[in-house]
């Protein structure tokens, strides 16, 4: 008989963690999620174990020790594209070091595989690393602190890059969101010049791939540790993507092109410098993508 997979989950709440519980469970892995007190939970299965993290190093170590898993998927960070000043502590909070507890709970825990969520933010300019934000400066520290503890602490750690995501359930506030906004309300919407290229890949396809980077990461050898891409290969303006969204809905929204300036170090092309992940490829079309999204017919 084949033995239950384990696999414990951090942001388990969040877009992408919440598809990826679900796949799990539906899998017939076993799945523990670590939350916060606070944490809404009510997108999580019933099958699916939470257990609340107090913020201390031991009380995690206490967690990933009882759950025992085959492999732990990192997916919990707070994300900002232009922070604030009172944004600098959460941020390390959350993407350091809640990270740094998680990998010395694993040590201590004797757990060694990690599936790590990055970012081709690191890469602006297609640079081995050059973060466009402080968001992307915190993703590349925990992966500095990772590198310790596979060499020192013999720890695998595969690290997926991810672009941009979309899908059903995202209560992320991201285009698709304001787009859907604009339509109900028939608001006009300033949006920037529109020109820059987005890497969509659909939910269902970053599960998919995360899936496959557990697999991968179960068979490397001790002190592991490499990073891959997980991109559609097919950028898209952002004008097209918009006005592919409006036509597979059906909706009309006003917008503002260029009433908005870009962001400081926008990325007009995402970066496409890490490997690609093996045995991965990305299913959904954009367009196909949309429709499952919003839940349209065929
Ligand atoms: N989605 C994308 O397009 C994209 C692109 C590039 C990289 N990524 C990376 O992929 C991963 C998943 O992204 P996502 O979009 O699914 O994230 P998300 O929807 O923003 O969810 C974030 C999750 O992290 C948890 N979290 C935040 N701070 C925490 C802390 N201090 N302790 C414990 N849990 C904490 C949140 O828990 P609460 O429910 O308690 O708030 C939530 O479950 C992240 O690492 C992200 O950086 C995502």
């Amino acid at each position: 008989m084949n033995q239950i997979r384990r696999a414990l989950v951090t942001g388990a709440t969040g877009f992408v963690g919440s598809h990826l519980v679900r796949r799990l469970v539906a899998e017939g892995w076993h799945v523990e999620c670590v939350v916060r007190p606070r944490s809404e939970r009510s997108m999580l299965p019933v099958q699916a174990i939470c257990r609340e993290h107090d913020g201390s190093t031991c009380g995690l170590t206490d967690l990933v020790s009882g759950a025992s898993p085959h492999v732990v998927f990192h997916l919990a960070s707070m994300f900002v594209s232009e922070h604030l000043p009172e944004q600098v502590e959460p941020l390390i909070r959350s993407n350091i070091l809640f990270g740094a507890q998680l990998l010395e709970a694993m040590s201590s825990a004797g757990v060694d595989a990690l599936v790590n969520t990055g970012t081709v933010w690191q890469h602006y300019g297609t640079a081995d690393y050059d973060p466009v934000n402080l968001y992307a400066a915190t993703k590349q520290a925990f992966e500095a602190i990772a590198w310790f503890y596979s060499r020192a602490r013999c720890l695998r750690v595969l690290t997926l890059e991810l672009s941009d995501t979309y899908g059903p359930d995202d209560r992320r506030s991201k285009l698709f969101s304001l787009l859907r906004k604009a339509a109900s309300t028939g608001d006009r919407l300033a949006m920037s010049g529109g020109e820059q290229l987005i890497d969509l890949v659909y939910v269902d396809d970053v599960v998919d791939a995360l899936l496959v980077a557990a697999s991968s990461v179960l068979l490397q050898p001790s002190g592991y540790m490499r990073s891959f891409g997980v991109l559609s290969g097919r950028p898209i303006a952002l004008r097209a993507l918009v006005n592919e969204y409006l036509s597979v809905t059906g909706q009309s929204i006003e917008i503002d092109w260029g009433g908005r300036p870009y962001r400081h170090r926008e990325v007009m092309v995402p970066p496409n410098c890490t490997p690609s992940l093996e045995d991965w490829q990305p299913s959904v079309g954009l367009a196909e993508g949309i429709r499952r999204m919003e839940r349209l017919p065929r």
